[in-house]
């Protein structure tokens, strides 16, 4: 029986990952549960796991649950600080970390040093703090298992070969909401329009990343720090089934594809499992598979694409300035105080204005988190009122 933690338990993955519990009780127990304001789905979840310790994060949220008698029963913390308490004080096996944004690194971290491996679907986390996380796992002797379907699929595909022998890896976009609309309509998009993603039902930062390809973006860097495969070895392409989730080409000329139906549950029974498989009814056979085709990026289309690959590889800091700026240009068109136009303005300026600096400790990552934030709070203030951080 694996006792496992869910971070973000009431968001999109988090809700998957008890989904995937649910479905194999004699092989999960969950310990630990976190949520940040919607406390509504982390009652009925702690109704469900009733051995289990909660933390929710948002202050507001958190006197409403801690106010209230019926629902305090097992609530260990409340505040940012009180997850790194949760992950280590809990007694886990693997802690899942499906939080969004930057708020997820101190938690993995954590973790990792805890000797506590890390199922990871928070990309933001490795992306800003890739470096120090494979340094904490390699140094517990302990592994990150990966969410994303992208690096689920790379993982399976690079099992049992030899790095040498790996031509590249290219990772498949499913080319977000707008993928067949006219760019020259992008200015007047509305939100409804972004979120409506043809084949993945997610959160709302991710579904916004996916149709600008900042996701795909966040993707290259985290297979970077995943599998250790340098830039130039790492492709991507526009899949708009969402079938085949990660190609591997090796220098023989063969290639390794996996695929399966565009359901999150797949790829978290993968890391929940993790070094073993067990038996599922999900996913299909091959011949209920629409036809398969692939594509370029035009770059035209997703003008973030080319900054995120540029960020990626000056290193250092300057993907956390990328991801620093997505997540504050996200958040402010979600909440309508920016056009979809102006989300590669903002993260371009950022990155032109932050020059990359070396990392050596979390506090040089929370720095240059802050450093972006405040850039833009104070250069683009349209875009950051209203942002308490
Ligand atoms: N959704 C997918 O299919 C998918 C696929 C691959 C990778 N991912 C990655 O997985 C991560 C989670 O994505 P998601 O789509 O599940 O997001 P989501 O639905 O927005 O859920 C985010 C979770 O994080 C919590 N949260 C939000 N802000 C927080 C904060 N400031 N402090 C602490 N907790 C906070 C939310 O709590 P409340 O809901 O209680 O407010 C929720 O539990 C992202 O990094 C995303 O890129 C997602």
């Amino acid at each position: 029986m694996k006792r496992i933690v869910v971070l973000g338990s009431t968001g999109s993955i988090g809700r998957n990952v008890l989904d995937v519990v649910r479905r194999h009780p004699d092989q999960f127990r969950v310990v630990g549960l976190a949520a940040h304001r919607n406390v509504d789905v982390l009652r009925a979840q702690c109704a469900d796991h009733p051995d289990a310790r909660f933390v929710v994060t948002d202050a507001a949220a958190a006197a409403e649950v801690a106010n209230d008698p019926a629902r305090r029963a097992g609530l260990s913390g409340v505040g940012e600080a009180a997850l790194l308490d949760l992950v280590r004080d809990s007694g886990a096996d693997l802690v899942v970390n499906a939080l969004v944004g930057f708020v997820g690194l101190a938690p993995t971290l954590a973790a990792l040093e805890a000797g506590i491996p890390v199922a990871i679907a928070n990309k933001e986390s490795i992306v800003a703090g890739g470096e120090l996380l494979i340094g904490a796992a390699r140094t517990a002797g302990v592994e990150i298992v990966p969410i994303d379907s992208e690096h689920v699929a790379i993982a399976q595909c690079l099992a049992g070969s030899a790095r040498a022998d790996v031509e590249c890896v290219i990772l498949t976009a499913s080319g977000g909401a707008l993928r067949d609309r006219h760019p020259a309509t992008f200015a007047e998009v509305a939100v409804r329009d972004v979120l409506a993603h043809p084949t993945w039902r997610m959160g709302a930062k991710i579904t916004v990343d996916s149709a600008t390809l900042v996701n795909k973006g966040l993707e290259i860097i985290e297979a970077h720090w995943l599998f250790g495969l340098p830039y130039e070895k790492i492709d991507v392409v526009i899949h708009p089934q969402s079938i085949v989730h990660s190609v591997v080409r090796f220098v023989d000329g063969s290639m390794i594809a996996q695929m399966a139906t565009p359901d999150m549950r797949i790829p978290i029974l993968y890391a929940l499992a993790y070094p073993n498989r067990l038996k599922s009814d999900l996913g299909a056979h091959v011949l209920e598979f629409p036809a398969l085709s692939f594509a370029p990026v035009d770059e035209r289309r997703y003008p973030c694409f080319p900054l995120a690959v540029a960020a990626a590889k000056s290193g250092g800091t300057a993907p956390t300035v990328l991801s620093a700026a997505n997540e504050v240009a996200v958040e402010a068109f979600l909440a309508g105080r920016l056009p979809y136009t102006a989300i590669p303005e903002l993260i371009g300026s950022a990155l032109e204005a932050l020059p990359a600096r070396a990392v050596a400790s979390l506090d040089d990552v929370v720095a240059a988190d802050d450093e972006a934030r405040r850039w833009i709070r104070e250069h683009h203030t349209t875009a950051t009122r209203g942002d308490g951080r």
